[in-house]
């Protein structure tokens, strides 16, 4: 039944500070790959994409959430609402629903699918290989990612003072979205709807990579841009400040994520320990060895109190 046996995924599900990465099999494997598709896709709720303009068949299952529109293929995954959980909790403010995508770019990548979310809950690789981020928010930043109800897992970063959002001088060039709480204009939130939609939230904008896993070394990535309706309709709106920043930032990631993807498939791999501020790291890993063990989207392990991103 489960696609990984557990004596492979033990060492994954130990105590925080004290666990491994997945064994290579999770990254490599057809018949994984199948297994995945089938429980963490077909029978969950998969984001395919904004509701604006999707046209769907009505004997199918579908959640709209946000404006995203979400599938459920198998017609037996639990309810959406308990599939977000409190997410939605910590989406609120941001209004996605009333936001317009104002800009897209499509890439494919020759990595697993988990190997681009675990890169996306980490910033232990910020200051080797994003300068630019760098610049903008300080890469040890956040407090503990938050706990989930639901199948989500992610957490807060902050903007250097005087930044006013993630772009390559700092510089938003739209109003901030109308109805977020104090502090959130200092912030960028990074979750992930498991298993297959990243919502980076900014004061200004709201950034989502779709991901549509092709094979176990390939994944198609939708990549949007959202903004209120207020800034796209002002004269000579222009969302580059946005789109080249994380286009340059998501190339370097792409960069590191096929070279994990290509250490994963040597002969030479081992799996490695993960670091302390790796913790959302922690909780996708171990939310999918307890997955292959419970034959569907499972929970995230609970992390030692403290633990910080
Ligand atoms: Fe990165």
């Amino acid at each position: 039944m489960t696609p990984i046996a557990l004596e492979l995924l033990a060492p994954s599900l130990g105590p925080f500070g004290r666990s491994s990465t997945l064994p290579a099999e999770a990254y490599t494997n057809g018949s994984v790959f199948r297994w995945e598709q089938e429980h963490f896709f077909d029978r969950s709720w998969v984001c395919i994409g904004r509701a604006d303009g999707l046209e769907y068949a009505s004997p199918q299952r579908v959640a709209e959430w946000h404006g995203w529109l979400f599938a459920n293929a198998s017609g037996d995954a639990p309810p959406f609402e308990e599939h977000a959980g409190n997410l939605e909790d910590l989406v609120r403010n941001h209004g996605c629903e009333e936001l317009v995508v104002a800009a897209g770019h499509d890439y494919q990548i020759a990595a697993n699918w988990k190997i681009l979310a675990e890169n996306y809950h980490e910033c232990y690789h910020c200051s080797s290989i994003h300068p630019e981020l760098c610049e903008v928010s300080p890469p040890t930043s956040g407090g503990d990612n938050l706990e989930p109800e639901g199948a989500w897992i992610g957490g807060p970063m902050d903007l250097y003072e005087g930044v006013q959002t993630m772009s390559l001088d700092g510089k938003s060039h739209a109003p901030n979205l109308s109805r977020l709480a104090e502090g959130q204009n200092r912030t960028v939130y990074y979750f992930q709807l498991f298993p297959n939609l990243l919502i980076s939230l900014h004061p200004d904008y709201v950034m989502t990579h779709r991901l549509l896993p092709l094979a176990p070394d390939c994944t198609a990535v939708e990549c949007e841009w959202l903004f209120s309706r207020e800034a796209v309709e002002q004269g000579g709106f222009d969302p580059s400040y946005a789109t080249d920043f994380w286009d340059v930032t998501n190339r370097q990631d792409w960069h590191a994520c096929e070279a994990v993807q290509r250490g994963v498939s040597s002969r030479g791999y081992r799996r490695g320990p993960l670091s302390p501020r790796e913790d959302a790291v922690y909780q996708l890993i171990t939310m999918v060895a307890n997955g292959y063990l419970e034959g569907g989207v499972a929970r995230p392990a609970s992390r030692a109190p403290g633990a910080r991103r």
